[in-house]
């Protein structure tokens, strides 16, 4: 495959969990190898539910100190704070012109908040037109997403387009690449994993901690002697996340066997997890002890953020009219 230009960004609205990772840090980070890519932590989106300042500030702290113990490369990916490129809120506003009313309507934040009568403020509605910005800035080909978020890639494209018929080919039209086994981890509950569920783990939680949670998953009451299916049962379906293919398959067997309690496959599934992200929890003690260091990466991805957003910018705001030079 000839090389991309890669784009996707994450909020920090609270810690990254297993969901987080296996359905979207693990692309991000795999797809850094061969394609140019930008990650960035997008508190503008969060400034929308996230309403205290010091939370909202360590959020996007911690979210950078994850991205980076879990392998995001700064030489090779530009990573930055989607705050600290002011060219993209400029850029939205061109973006806001040329957006009808009722594709904003359409778009599920704002509709479900609607539907559930609770009051929506201009940034919810407008959203999906930042969604854009973020994206057009960059001239991204392809945006990693889960499902929630095909829809606001559908509206990036059409705000490109309308953009492009009126002004002529300003804006490189994205593609969705949709994650694999996005929307697929499942949380401690069974149910999808999910910080507004309350049924996450969380990637950098103390291991004691996550052992805790591990061994009180929900499970079925099923005796231990009749045999059962692994794919349908959640405590299997993370085991497999976190082992290579001769593990997967002996506890597959084992499942398929019956003659075993869910205490000793729990035992396992956060055995595996702890040995899983060991390295990724020293990496990001040590950034801990030097701070200054992800100050100087997030800066630096910064400056190069906006050196290509303030090209694309220029672009746009000569094509529409707006720079007389
Ligand atoms: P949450 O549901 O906890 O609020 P976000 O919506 O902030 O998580 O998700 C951030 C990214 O992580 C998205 O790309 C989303 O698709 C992915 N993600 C979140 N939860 C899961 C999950 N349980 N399985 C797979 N991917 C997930
Ligand atoms: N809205 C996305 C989410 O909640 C985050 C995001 C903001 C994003 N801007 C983006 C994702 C641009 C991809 C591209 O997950």
């Amino acid at each position: 495959m000839t090389s991309m230009r890669i784009l996707s960004g994450i909020q920090p609205t609270g810690r990254f969990h297993w969901g987080n990772y296996f359905g979207a840090i693990r692309q991000y980070i795999a797809l850094q190898e061969e394609n140019e890519a930008y990650y960035f932590i997008a508190n503008l989106h969060a400034l929308t539910t996230v309403r205290e300042p010091q939370r909202l500030r360590e959020a996007t702290r911690d979210a950078a100190l994850d991205l980076l113990a879990l392998g995001l490369d700064p030489q090779r990916a530009v990573l930055f704070v989607q705050s600290d490129v002011p060219e993209v809120s400029e850029l939205c506003w061109l973006l806001m012109t040329v957006a009808p009313l009722g594709l904003l309507e359409r778009c599920h934040a704002f509709k479900e908040k609607k539907a559930r009568g609770l009051m929506a403020d201009a940034g919810l509605f407008t959203y999906p037109v930042l969604m854009a910005a973020d994206i057009l800035a960059y001239d991204a080909d392809l945006v990693p997403v889960g499902e929630d978020q095909v829809q606001h890639i559908e509206v990036c494209r059409d705000l490109a387009r309308s953009f492009n018929h009126l002004f002529g080919e300003v804006f490189t039209i994205p593609r969705a690449q949709l994650m694999e086994r996005a929307a697929k981890v499942p949380g401690t509950d069974g149910e999808k994993m999910s910080k507004s569920y309350g049924n996450t783990i969380e990637i950098f939680e103390e291991p004691a901690a996550v052992r805790k949670k591990v061994m009180r998953m929900t499970t079925d009451s099923r005796p231990m002697e009749e045999p059962k299916d692994p794919e349908s049962d959640h405590l299997y379906q993370l085991y497999a996340l976190f082992v290579g293919e001769g593990e997967r398959q002996a506890m597959a067997d084992l499942y398929r066997r019956g003659g075993f309690g869910y205490g000793d496959v729990k035992k396992q599934l956060a055995a595996v997890a702890e040995q899983f992200f060991a390295e990724a929890r020293q990496r990001r003690a040590e950034l801990v002890r030097h701070g200054e260091r992800v100050d100087e990466i997030l800066a630096q991805g910064a400056v190069r953020a906006r050196r290509k957003a303030g090209d694309v910018l220029r672009r746009a705001q000569r094509a529409c009219g707006l720079s007389i030079a």
